[in-house]
């Protein structure tokens, strides 16, 4: 008995010992501790050995046994270790690898054209804000002194949702709600989507506009001009010039459309100011008083100037846009020219 225990545990040590995977591991455990493996074989023969001798050979065997468990839980981890190291090799992802070139998209020309009109007055102390598309007929009209069967209304025409809500005709409404809100010095500019029942070449019924206010001590039409002049130079070219003509706009007072110079020809005259040297882009003014007190601001020691710039008109005097509809189209032909 005690040679057939020395002769297993060497046998079984050196196929332990030869193992190089876990399933080579996996058999030896079964050929010599399974069921119907050799030890528990020896275990199972206990009954012939005489009674006198059980308890010494017992203890023989529980030995062997303990010992290549050892040798065998050493092996496992050894084996455990050495395939997770394969493992970690031969799947190695080389994430230095280049990736493929995607297409980036491009910025859309509203988007260039706002982005470029905020980032130039940000360092002039203005603040951007947003506000509702959804928009009360006050915050519309009534707080713009415009008020109900004002032949003014006529010059937008709105989609009304009932008689009181609307789809904003303008950003002007952000005049109001701010100035209600904040007493100057007030310096914002609010970009934003607008919608007009208007459909052509150069009308869309939904476009784009900036609005600027300005309120403080001592602020006349010149400070709109310097305003107005800086914008104009900052997105055509330095030499860009401003001129004013009178207007009328129920919330300013004085009003004025405001041209530049034409970028296309300097002011010479070409197809795209039609013969004139001038670009109309926008309109613009003094806060008319009564729009500040209706807000609760003292006009008396108060005054302000507004402008409200059209983004697509802009942008089509800019990149030489004919048709505004082009920029809802999503033509990607039309957005990859804007590519930096
Ligand atoms: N809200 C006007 C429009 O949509 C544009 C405008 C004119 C805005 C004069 C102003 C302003 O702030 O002072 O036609």
């Amino acid at each position: 008995m005690q040679e057939k225990i020395t002769a297993l545990r060497a046998d079984c040590t050196q196929e332990i010992e030869q193992c190089t995977t876990s399933l080579q591991l996996q058999e030896v455990k079964v050929k010599y501790m399974g069921k119907s493996g050799l030890i528990t074989a020896l275990l199972k023969g206990m009954k012939d050995v005489a009674p006198e001798d059980r308890p010494k050979v017992g203890s023989m065997v529980n030995q062997l046994r303990n010992e290549l468990e050892s040798v065998l839980e050493k092996k496992t981890a050894e084996i455990a270790e050495m395939e997770l190291q394969h493992k970690l090799k031969s799947e190695k992802v080389d994430i230095s690898l280049k990736s493929l070139d995607e297409p980036l998209g491009t910025l859309h020309p509203v988007t260039l054209i706002t982005q470029q009109i905020q980032e130039m007055l940000i360092p002039l102390g203005f603040k951007v804000l947003e506000g509702p598309e959804i928009e009360t007929d006050y915050y519309s009209f009534q707080a713009l002194n415009i008020p109900k069967d004002h032949p003014a209304r006529d010059m937008q025409d709105t989609f009304y949702i009932t008689d009181s809500i609307l789809l904003r005709p303008h950003t002007s409404p952000m005049q109001a709600r701010f100035m209600e809100n904040n007493q100057p010095p007030i310096k914002i500019v609010c970009p934003g989507k607008v919608f007009r029942s208007d459909s052509d070449a150069s009308h869309s019924p939904v476009f784009h506009q900036i609005e600027g206010l300005v309120v403080d001590k001592h602020l006349t039409l010149c400070d709109l001009k310097g305003t107005l002049e800086y914008i104009a130079q900052n997105l055509f070219t330095k030499d860009t010039k401003v001129r004013f003509r009178p207007s009328y706009f129920p919330f300013t007072e004085p009003s004025v459309e405001v041209d530049l110079s034409c970028s296309n020809c300097g002011g010479k005259g070409c197809s795209l100011c039609k013969g004139t040297g001038w670009i109309e882009v926008l309109g613009a003014g003094m806060v008319n008083p009564f729009v500040l007190e209706n807000c609760g601001i003292d006009s008396k020691q108060y005054t302000g100037y507004a402008f409200g710039i059209g983004i697509e008109r802009i942008a089509m005097i800019k990149y030489g846009i004919p048709d505004i509809r082009l920029f809802y189209e999503n033509d990607a032909r039309f957005l990859r020219q804007f590519k930096k």
